[in-house]
């Protein structure tokens, strides 16, 4: 167990929680959700933090006290929160245009900003955003949604171009993981005929499972990782 701190966003449910029941015995965990009600569970050695990220203005008061209160730990973030609506572009509100783009890719952004900083004094620290197949792929009825996830791939691997831009000596790394198709409350809404439609395009003959993500997180923060940076990694049983 290190004193080193990992921020986990949207660790209420699917990846995230995942992901934090995978680093909890190893690291101190900073475990985000949109609110208080939506933790229903209890994991040792983590302190919770809230925000909607749908509103710009929590997600400025999420990044202050996250610099305030853990500034001087910091060593990770996993920005995994997200959302989706899937509709037709030419349906969708434009409320709902609004909340992917805030959650998916504008408090990301903010995080890495508040992260790169405290990263920057210290010298090291990793950011992993987490994406999605379709940021490459793109998919119908998720233009936005993908969009979004395109961004964070982008995103990533910049800041790694930037750290090296600014450092002459670091251990700072930024990456992208991209999953497939993960059996979460996200998934389940899709209808059955999606469902088979996927399942005939994924080699492994399975959907994939949170454990499988959070395996690959953990891998990424290990020191067997350490020269694994600016790229972005697929963990989707070799979906096409
Ligand atoms: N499942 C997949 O197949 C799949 C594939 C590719 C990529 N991904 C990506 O993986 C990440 C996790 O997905 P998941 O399937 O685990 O999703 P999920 O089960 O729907 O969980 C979403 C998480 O994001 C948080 N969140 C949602 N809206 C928020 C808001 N407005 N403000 C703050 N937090 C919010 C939720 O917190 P609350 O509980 O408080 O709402 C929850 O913790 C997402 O970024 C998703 O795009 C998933």
């Amino acid at each position: 167990m290190t004193n080193k701190k990992i921020l986990i966003t949207g660790a209420s449910r699917g990846l995230g929680l995942a992901i934090s029941k995978k680093l909890c015995n190893d690291y101190q965990l900073i475990l985000h959700a949109s609110s208080p009600e939506s933790f229903t569970s209890t994991l040792p050695n983590s302190e919770l933090m809230f925000a909607d990220f749908s509103d710009p203005e929590q997600v400025t008061n999420f990044c202050k006290q996250l610099k305030k209160e853990h500034g001087d730990s910091l060593y990770a973030v996993i920005n995994n929160a997200g959302v989706t609506f899937d509709n037709s572009l030419i349906f969708q509100p434009e409320k709902a245009i609004d909340a992917m783009l805030n959650v998916n890719l504008r408090a990301p952004i903010m995080i890495c900003k508040t992260a790169m900083k405290i990263f920057s004094l210290s010298k090291e620290g990793v950011i992993i955003n987490i994406s999605s197949i379709v940021g490459q792929t793109g998919n119908a009825f998720q233009s936005v949604y993908a969009a979004t996830k395109a961004g964070l791939v982008a995103l990533s691997k910049s800041l790694a171009q930037e750290a090296g831009a600014l450092n002459e000596e670091h251990n700072i790394r930024v990456l992208s993981v991209s999953p497939g198709f993960i059996e979460t409350d996200m998934t389940s809404k899709l209808p059955e005929t999606e469902k088979e439609k996927y399942l005939k395009m994924i080699p492994s003959k399975r959907f994939g499972k949170v454990e499988d993500v959070a395996d690959m997180i953990s891998f990424l923060l290990s020191e067997q990782a350490f020269y694994v940076n600016g790229t972005n990694i697929h963990v989707n049983g070799g979906l096409f």
